[in-house]
């Protein structure tokens, strides 16, 4: 009888403390930050992980979200459409609440679905391709443009400030970069002739042959849609053969990691779209501050992660619940104030005004040049 009676209290022991455990739930909010953590394109997902730290750290040091400490869960899926969606699966299933990422397009957009099924609300920093919004999906956004938008601008640009007649398009067969340079192309229809339209593989090396090809089409321009290893090749390799035309690329070939491959001499005078410069936006200032203090000079894609990061913990903090559908719904009536200045998510999740420059590359460093 004794026997029996303490195995009754053992179990209701048990029982107690289970039940107390899943009362208490985890003691953490997880928040997946993910993209090109390591390989080629590393440089901007070290923008990711950096930003979305320093808003993390700010929030924690604050007493943390819903009076849980924020944890960031890294994923690196190397730039890889596959790598992609089997990261998006395995935070998901770690627990994550909501994803910072990804940088690629061809990555964001697989994995999409991944959250979706799942509901959990992500947020891209960076991926511009138009078809990441369109499919639907109520819990994705970006805070970052569209490549409509800024392949028109840098149309704009060649029409009406450059005057040209004559351009060749070229791009690395990726969602975005393709995706990019057919929107510039389409903008130029009926105004510029494209005298060379191709197509490089991205993680080659050498694109002397084609741009062979493209020098004997005498184009006043280079268009390349793609990220700045390649683009830091082709300008360096166009100059070595002596092709006078200027390159023009956009947002993923603004890192100064270009210029290093593309060399001083070459890189002078190329041109990209991307945002304006966030050292003029007043908003921006204490963010700059803090993160160069903590992690050196600021790359062009951290402001956007770190205002995509408050922009989530503000929606999980106001919508008191980290329940996924409620989150996506908080987000889209947000009106937030960040680092960039006034974001707001229209109904397919995109920013509502997403504002587009023309750069160049003078002695080594971006400077603004043109805006529409
Ligand atoms: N904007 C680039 C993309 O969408 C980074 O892939």
């Amino acid at each position: 009888m004794k026997r029996i009676l303490t195995l009754f209290f053992c179990l209701c022991l048990l029982t107690a403390i289970i039940a107390g455990c899943q009362k208490k739930g985890p003691d953490v909010i997880k928040v997946g930050v993910v993209g090109p953590m390591t390989g080629d394109q590393s440089r901007f997902g070290t923008d990711f992980k950096n930003g979305v730290t320093l808003a993390a750290d700010q929030w924690n040091e604050k007493g943390g979200l819903l009076g849980k400490k924020i944890e960031l869960v890294i994923g690196d899926d190397q730039h890889d459409p596959k790598q992609a969606v089997s990261v998006a699966n395995k935070i998901v299933n770690g627990g994550a609440v909501g994803i910072i990422g990804h940088f690629n397009s061809s990555c964001s957009i697989p994995a999409s679905d991944v959250y979706n099924r799942a509901s959990v609300p992500m947020i891209s920093p960076a991926s511009t391709n138009p078809e990441l919004t369109q499919k639907g999906y109520k819990g994705t956004f970006r805070v970052c443009g569209r490549d409509d938008q800024q392949g028109g601008v840098g149309a704009a640009f060649v029409v009406s400030s450059l005057k040209l007649k004559k351009v060749a398009v070229i791009h690395d067969k990726t969602t975005y970069g393709q995706g990019l340079a057919d929107e510039f192309k389409k903008a130029l229809s009926g105004k510029v002739e494209v005298v060379y339209y191709g197509g490089i593989v991205q993680g080659d090396k050498d694109f002397k042959s084609v741009l062979t090809s493209i020098k004997a089409k005498s184009p006043e321009l280079i268009f390349f849609g793609g990220i700045y290893p390649e683009m830091g090749l082709l300008v360096r390799q166009a100059k070595e053969l002596g092709l006078k035309a200027p390159f023009m690329s956009g947002d993923g070939s603004y890192a100064e990691e270009f210029v290093k491959i593309a060399g001083d001499q070459a890189a002078e005078g190329t041109y990209l779209t991307f945002s304006p410069d966030p050292n003029n936006i007043p908003d921006a200032k204490d963010f700059i501050t803090k993160y160069n203090a903590k992690f050196g000079k600021e790359g062009p894609y951290s402001i956007y992660a770190f205002d995509a990061a408050n922009i989530l913990f503000t929606a999980i903090r106001d919508a008191n619940t980290t329940d996924g559908k409620t989150v996506i719904d908080k987000l889209h009536s947000l009106e937030f104030n960040g680092a960039m200045g006034k974001i707001k998510l229209n109904e397919n999740g995109d920013v509502t005004a997403p504002p587009y420059v023309v750069w160049t590359t003078k002695n080594g460093k971006f400077v603004e040049v043109w805006k529409p």
